[in-house]
């Protein structure tokens, strides 16, 4: 850990802003200088409740006051943008943001590079990908422990495979150290692959991944809800939880689950959002990459878009990178929109505790 204490703007302080800033309030090394949100009753409310007296209705008074070091963005998605822009030009040196990273993909294109050219670490958020446990099974399946990889499959991919699909992709992209090339998708209910947001879309097929890999994509649990990866001898499997790893088989040809005596970590009262927040915090301080990186989110948003364009196009295969930026997916009217937009306000009493 770094001598330096980082001076932390949360800028959209809902449901998830609050996860956020209970963990910054209690890292030793991370202080909330100012949250900027736009509800003002309950910026009155989040200011007593974490001890910040730099309260602002928008991103733009927050930077005219103290440019913080780390700006963690967790506005609806529909602001992203903006304000990672203008967290990125107004000199911040790290900016965190939330799934979906945005519904078009040149927006997410936009965010990617206005940190990359100034040189801003630019970190992902709440994901999965970046639990201790996931990124430990990751490292374990590179240096070998478990053989080479055979095969992988996404399972449960559906109900929204941007807002929440970006989970699995995320996983995939990581076990596996490799991009989706091509995509050939079938989708359901018919509805749900005309309308302009996920919400509701089933979606099966494969991914062929730039690795040689095929990947068969279930749409609905298998029982399984994530990603498996196999080897000759050893599964790892994501389940949204800690993966469970299996290795060799019994007489009857079952497979065997291994105990990954997995380490231990502080601050695992976070769950993955430590992981997400220290990776990213080591490389605002020079050390690696986040675990879940801005770019991560662009890829998830990438490849749930050119499913959903396979599944429309009677399972024509789609190439990766998609030519058409323009390209877009929205997510449910919560994530996009936020809870009071919505109908579903987060209460003063709420958030208070
Ligand atoms: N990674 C995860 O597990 C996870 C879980 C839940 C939500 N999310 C994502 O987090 C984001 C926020 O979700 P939430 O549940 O906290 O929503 P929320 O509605 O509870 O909170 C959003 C907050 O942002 C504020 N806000 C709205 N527009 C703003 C703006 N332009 N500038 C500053 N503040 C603004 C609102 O006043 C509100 O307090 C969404 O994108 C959602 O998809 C991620």
């Amino acid at each position: 850990m770094s001598d330096t204490k980082y001076r932390v703007a949360i800028i959209g302080c809902g449901r998830m802003g609050q996860h956020y800033a209970e963990a910054y309030t209690t890292y030793p090394d991370t202080e909330i200088i100012s949250i900027a949100d736009a509800n003002t009753e309950r910026r009155v409310v989040l200011g007593a409740r974490f001890g910040v007296d730099a309260l602002y209705a928008d991103v733009e008074a927050l930077l005219h006051g103290t440019v913080p070091d780390i700006a963690v963005v967790v506005t609806p998605t529909q602001y992203m943008k903006d304000v990672v822009i203008a967290c990125a030009e107004a000199g911040v040196k790290g900016i965190s943001t939330e799934k979906p990273i945005a519904a078009r993909l040149q927006d997410a294109d936009a965010m990617v590079d206005a940190c990359t050219e100034r040189g801003v670490v630019f970190a992902g958020g709440n994901l999965q990908r970046a639990m201790n446990e996931v990124q430990e099974a990751a490292s374990r399946l590179h240096n070998g422990e478990f053989g080479d990889i055979k095969g992988a499959s996404v399972h449960g991919f559906g109900g929204e495979i941007s807002g929440g699909g970006c989970q699995h992709i995320s996983v995939l992209r990581l076990f596996t150290n490799a991009e989706v090339e091509e995509i050939v998708a079938w989708g359901t209910p018919p509805e749900a692959l005309i309308a302009e947001t996920d919400e509701g879309l089933i979606i099966n097929g494969h991914f062929r991944l730039t690795n040689g890999l095929e990947c068969s994509v279930f749409g609905a649990p298998t029982p399984c809800r994530g990603v498996d990866v196999w080897t000759d001898e050893c599964l790892v499997r994501w389940d949204w939880n800690p993966p469970e790893i299996f290795k060799g088989y019994d007489p009857h040809g079952n497979r065997i689950r291994f105990d990954p005596n997995y380490s231990p970590y502080p601050w695992h009262e976070f769950s993955y959002l430590t992981g997400s927040i220290r990776s990213f915090l080591a490389a605002v301080d020079g050390n690696g990459h986040p675990w879940i990186t801005g770019a991560d989110l662009r890829q998830a948003l990438e490849v749930a878009i050119a499913a959903k364009l396979s599944a429309t196009r009677n399972s024509a295969p789609v190439k990766l990178p998609l030519e058409d930026r323009s390209l877009t997916l929205y997510p449910r009217p919560y994530r996009w929109l936020g809870g009071d937009a919505t109908g579903s306000p987060q209460s003063l009493e709420e958030a208070k505790s």
